[in-house]
């Protein structure tokens, strides 16, 4: 029988990843959970995030899917590892992108934009520490822009003006990169790039994301070798949430094409 893989956020930011992963994987099937009820995962305990992921990967579980994929930072951060012990399908997380912006790193300082429970845990902190030296990282955690995009805002003045206040006390000059590490917030780069009008790097961890999707799929020979591939959406909060995702879904891909 065929199987499909689950992705799983708090939200509308996994629908980001979803995208790529529809992109370079074509002909598998997806069913995509955003816990929008939820949202924002970032303002809970780690112990509450931990509960919710526990009760998706059963939800995508029982639609019977062959790998789980947490398209979410927080989740992952607080989560990952108790849900990969405890079922016994691949389960894939996500982390923020610093190892690529310090190794392009030109000597200026790098912002990782996340949510204050991802910059907060021993796992982002364990990464910064393992590339200690190589660059001065500056912690934005910014959970306004979870909810604006959870209210499908991705632009415009409210975007802006929050950017204003997140960077208030820092040199925008001096700032040579951008991290995103919060899936929501994919959708801000042409807002967020055009806040730093010197010109940034903004890095992401979805490329490195959709890899390990393909390489552990081959690894558990789970490619779906004949397709067609599609998707599903569900959304814990309302059908209007899911008509929202495949909204974004849309923008998102136009936006990268
Ligand atoms: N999209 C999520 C992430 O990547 C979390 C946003 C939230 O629910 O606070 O971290």
């Amino acid at each position: 029988m065929k199987k499909s893989i689950g992705v799983f956020d708090s939200g509308m930011g996994g629908v980001t990843l979803l995208a790529e992963l529809l992109r370079a994987l074509p002909r598998e099937h997806f069913i995509y959970l955003g816990d929008s009820l939820n949202a924002p995962y970032g303002e809970k305990t780690p112990e509450e995030v931990t509960a919710l992921t526990e009760k998706a990967v059963e939800a995508l579980l029982e639609k019977g899917v062959k790998m789980v994929v947490i398209a979410c930072n927080t989740a992952t951060s607080a989560a990952a590892r108790r849900v990969r012990e405890k079922y016994d399908i691949p389960i894939i997380g996500m982390e923020p992108a610093i190892k690529p912006a310090l190794l392009s790193n030109k000597g200026g300082q790098i912002a990782v934009m996340a949510t204050e429970m991802t910059l907060k845990l021993d796992k982002f902190n364990f990464l910064i520490e393992r590339f200690k030296g190589k660059g001065k990282i500056l912690k934005i955690p910014a959970p306004k822009l979870v909810k604006l995009v959870e209210e499908g805002i991705t632009e415009g003045p409210l975007v802006q003006d929050y950017l204003k206040t997140l960077f208030m006390a820092y040199d925008l000059e001096k700032i040579e990169s951008v991290v995103l590490g919060c899936t929501h917030f994919l959708y801000c780069e042409p807002s967020i790039q055009s806040f730093f009008n010197h010109g940034v790097k903004i890095f992401d961890g979805h490329q490195g994301t959709v890899n390990h999707v393909i390489d552990l799929l081959e690894a558990y020979d789970l490619l779906e070798a004949r397709g067609p591939g599609g998707y599903e959406i569900i959304n814990s909060k309302s059908e209007a949430m899911k008509k929202q995702s495949r909204i974004l879904l849309d923008h998102y891909l136009a936006m990268k094409r």
